[in-house]
């Protein structure tokens, strides 16, 4: 059998640890040193030098206009989509291996979720499945000649003549949310250019993809709009965090605006002219993601270097496939990830790498299958199924060992 190798390499890179978790955090720089100095200085909340620090770090580091940092992936998620144009009764495009965060922000906007398939080789949105689903079900219009010249928000797009529309419901499909799976780039050139000739903006999920690359571009800055999340789990973790990325010179300032309960700037006075969100990331996490950015090119090489020890090691193991970084992309590998050849077997396995101590993890049950979305509208998602039920996470944290 093949599980007892598996969880015997596992153990071999994190020697020392009883318990081996999915993924922790890595702080080994300058993480107790700015924290204290928020506590020391009193700037622990939503003002102070790291917050704007650290998205100029961010923006440094992915090549954004505009870094707004948040207090989580899922608020910076709501406030893209929310900028994108998103209203309440729209539709958006999105895929069904996902975790809720993105479908849950589609909601906070008050619209539904659309899922198109994933590719099997990039684990996020497939091209060819949007397309194809684009085709048969929308209808381009002019905006003017729809009746749909309602007065819309600031947050909408005025200037954008024309609309896609669905056709059976009529309904607007105001955005597309691609996701980079495990931190594997999705085709996102490919997705804008048929998003731009269907006039539907990007908003990209990038929360798991700080460090991966698409054709030598940073992922996140591909859309209209794109999302990064610093959690706790994730490459690198402001406790709880995100950030918003945008090239638009109208859109950044007001992603900053409105995550800032939209108070008009003034030194006294508190006037607001807005619904705005509490949504900025207090100082005390952005200390944190300062230390954090210090030391990302070194988690990423040390990531690499593990998913290299797992490709090495699962080509002896016929029974399993290893997900590699697709093609013209580098991946951050946030999360390795296996294909078992057997569906069946999935359980088994995990039961034993949990008798084992060994943390692993399956995909996330497929958003279309969930109580909230089952009724949305989908197309056909073999490649999502099929995946779903074959593909396990396994541990993927910063190495220490790795260090000498
Ligand atoms: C794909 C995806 N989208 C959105 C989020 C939401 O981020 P957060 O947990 O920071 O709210 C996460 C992660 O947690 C995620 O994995």
């Amino acid at each position: 059998m093949y599980y007892q190798p598996i969880i015997d390499f596992i153990r071999s890179l994190y020697p020392g640890k009883e318990t081996i978790p999915l993924h922790e955090p890595y702080f080994g720089g300058n993480e107790k040193k700015y924290v204290l100095d928020c506590i020391d200085t009193n700037y622990v909340s939503s003002v102070g030098r790291y917050v704007d620090r650290f998205e100029e770090m961010i923006r440094d580091f992915t090549g954004a206009k505009y870094a707004i940092a948040t207090v989580n992936g899922t608020a910076a998620l709501h406030i893209a989509l929310k900028l994108a144009g998103v209203q309440p009764g729209d539709l958006v495009i999105t895929q069904p291996l996902t975790f809720v965060a993105t479908c849950n922000a589609i909601s906070y906007c008050g619209a539904e979720p659309v899922f198109v398939d994933i590719d099997s080789d990039t684990l996020g949105m497939s091209p060819d499945s949007l397309e194809s689903w684009l085709e048969q079900n929308v209808d381009i219009v002019d905006k003017g000649l729809e009746g749909l010249e309602t007065p819309r928000s600031k947050l909408s797009q005025p200037s954008q003549p024309f609309l896609s529309i669905h056709k059976a419901t009529r309904r607007h499909i105001s955005a597309c949310v691609p996701m980079h799976t495990f931190g594997h780039p999705c085709k996102i050139d490919r997705i804008v250019d048929i998003c731009n000739r269907y006039h539907i903006p990007v908003v990209e999920d990038a929360a798991e993809s700080i460090g991966s690359y698409f054709k030598g571009k940073h992922t996140g800055i591909f859309g209209k709009l794109g999302i990064l999340s610093f959690n706790g789990n994730k490459t690198i973790t402001t406790g709880g965090g995100g950030m918003i990325l945008t090239d638009d010179d109208e859109l950044g300032p007001l992603a900053k605006h409105i995550t800032t309960t939209a108070k008009k700037p003034h030194p006294w006075k508190f006037e607001h002219d807005m619904i705005g969100y509490n949504y900025r990331l207090p100082n005390i996490n952005a200390a944190l993601g300062c230390a954090q950015m210090e030391i990302l090119p070194y988690i990423l090489q040390n990531k690499r270097e593990t998913a290299r020890k797992y490709q090495e090691f699962f080509k002896n193991i016929e029974e399993v496939k290893f997900i590699q970084e697709p093609s013209d992309s580098i991946s951050n590998y946030w999360l390795n990830a296996i294909l078992l050849n057997k569906e069946e077997e999935r359980d088994q396995f995990l039961d034993y790498a949990y008798s084992q101590k060994v943390m692993c993890r399956p995909a996330w049950t497929l958003m279309n299958k969930l109580p909230m979305f089952s009724k949305c509208i989908y197309s056909l998602l073999n490649v999502a199924s099929a995946i779903e039920k074959r593909l396990v996470n396994i541990p993927s944290s910063f190495r220490q060992y790795e260090i000498n």
